[in-house]
């Protein structure tokens, strides 16, 4: 069980992350061992609850809790004020108490509205990340990031609430449809090229075993294979490095910004081919290489990373090519709107070797339209 265990540790709060084949069933014990043992407010969307509502509710039940289910439509949508005011409706008309607990199963839309109806319903009550995304078991559980979307933009309003335990139950991966998965890879991907070189030839060695070269003309790409303990020990690994970069930067004063590889382009195409055109993950796919290339033409890596970067997002069935159509004018003035802009300047996160990037704010806009172009 400890192996399957790391540990964010920042200056304001410590929990555990497990990631195991199965863990939800433990998770009785750990609420227990957690102290953590009021009413139980088990938030989902109307696609998990009832593919993996049961594997929650019914050992929980079981151990004597009392729990209170509800989902929320599936989908980016929810993450909105409508859908907060309906759950707090829910918790404050079943009498919710500062003891009770959340518990957030689902994606990462999930994740973010139960953590923020957890940060400010009573004043803030214990949150438990139950992550049944790849994105969300290696990104958006981890890191106490919560909220919601505005009219004017995504996520412009939320808080910092740290969970007190994210437990992702990898077997859950195996209802969540492929291109939702794929999407997940480029973030997994993404922490091998800024952090984990080692996590980066893992994923190599996955991709030559089950993506057999000779099928790669026609699209074959890495797919799910459930009870191959490599694929449960790739997803920790990669929860490691998000595990290891927020504890040591919580509130993103300095190195959570290289989360934020493939973003400053992957954002604006999102936005740019319109939400729900491309996944976050393909959108953040394709930001990646635009970065790689941006760091090759100026230098800072050579284009061996870039070529290789490239086979690799392929594997795992990821786009590097912008969508038709989209103005390289309009991407370059949406990259200027990104929340990690300071004094008027993008703040590039681009890679120099696998497992390491640099921060710069010197990029001349003609090697982003350049990038953009090839
Ligand atoms: N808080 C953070 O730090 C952080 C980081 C990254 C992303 N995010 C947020 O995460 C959200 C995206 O998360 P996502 O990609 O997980 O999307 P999502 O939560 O919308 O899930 C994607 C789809 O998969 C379905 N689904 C989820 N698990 C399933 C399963 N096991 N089997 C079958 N279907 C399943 C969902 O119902 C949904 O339709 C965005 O809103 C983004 O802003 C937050």
């Amino acid at each position: 069980m400890q192996t399957d265990t790391l540990t964010v540790t920042s200056s304001t709060s410590s929990y555990p992350v497990v990631v195991a084949d199965g863990a939800l069933a433990t998770l009785p014990q750990r609420l227990g061992a957690l102290g953590l043992q009021g009413r139980v407010w088990l938030l989902s969307d109307t696609t998990v609850l009832p593919l993996h509502g049961a594997a929650v509710v019914a050992p929980l039940r079981t151990a004597g809790y009392t729990v209170e289910p509800f989902a929320v439509p599936a989908g980016e949508t929810s993450k909105s004020q409508t859908q907060l005011d309906a759950i707090y409706a829910w918790m404050l008309g079943g009498a919710v108490e500062r003891r009770d607990v959340v518990l957030a199963l689902g994606g990462g839309v999930v994740g973010d509205l139960a953590g923020f109806a957890a940060a400010s319903i009573l004043r803030g009550i214990p949150v438990v990340q139950l992550p049944t995304t790849l994105l969300a078991m290696v990104d958006a559980a981890v890191g106490g990031k919560t909220g919601i979307n505005h009219p004017l933009g995504k996520n412009l309003i939320g808080a910092f609430h740290q969970p007190r335990l994210v437990l992702a139950d990898t077997t859950t991966l195996t209802t969540l449809p492929p291109r939702e998965l794929c999407a997940g890879w480029a973030e997994v991907i993404k922490h091998g090229v800024i952090k984990d070189a080692g996590l980066y030839t893992e994923l190599q060695n996955l991709a030559a075993d089950y993506c057999h070269p000779a099928q790669a003309a026609q699209g074959s790409v890495v797919t799910w294979a459930a009870g191959d303990p490599r694929f449960s020990a790739i997803i920790r690994r990669a929860v490691a490095v998000k595990v290891g970069v927020v504890s040591r930067d919580e509130r993103e004063q300095g190195e959570r910004i290289t989360l934020n590889y493939g973003h400053t382009m992957g954002h604006a195409i999102e936005a740019l081919a319109g939400y729900g055109t491309l996944l976050h993950g393909e959108a953040v796919a394709i930001g990646m290489h635009i970065a790689a290339r941006i760091a090759a033409s100026m230098g800072i890596c050579d284009l061996g990373l870039v070529k290789s970067q490239r086979a690799l997002l392929h594997a795992f069935g990821l786009p590097t090519s912008l969508p038709a159509g989209l103005d390289a004018q309009a991407l370059i003035a949406l990259t200027l709107r990104d929340k990690k802009v300071q004094a008027h300047k993008v703040r590039w996160v681009l890679p120099t070797t696998i497992g390491n990037v640099v921060i710069r704010d010197d990029v001349p806009e003609e090697l982003v339209r350049a990038a953009l172009r090839s």
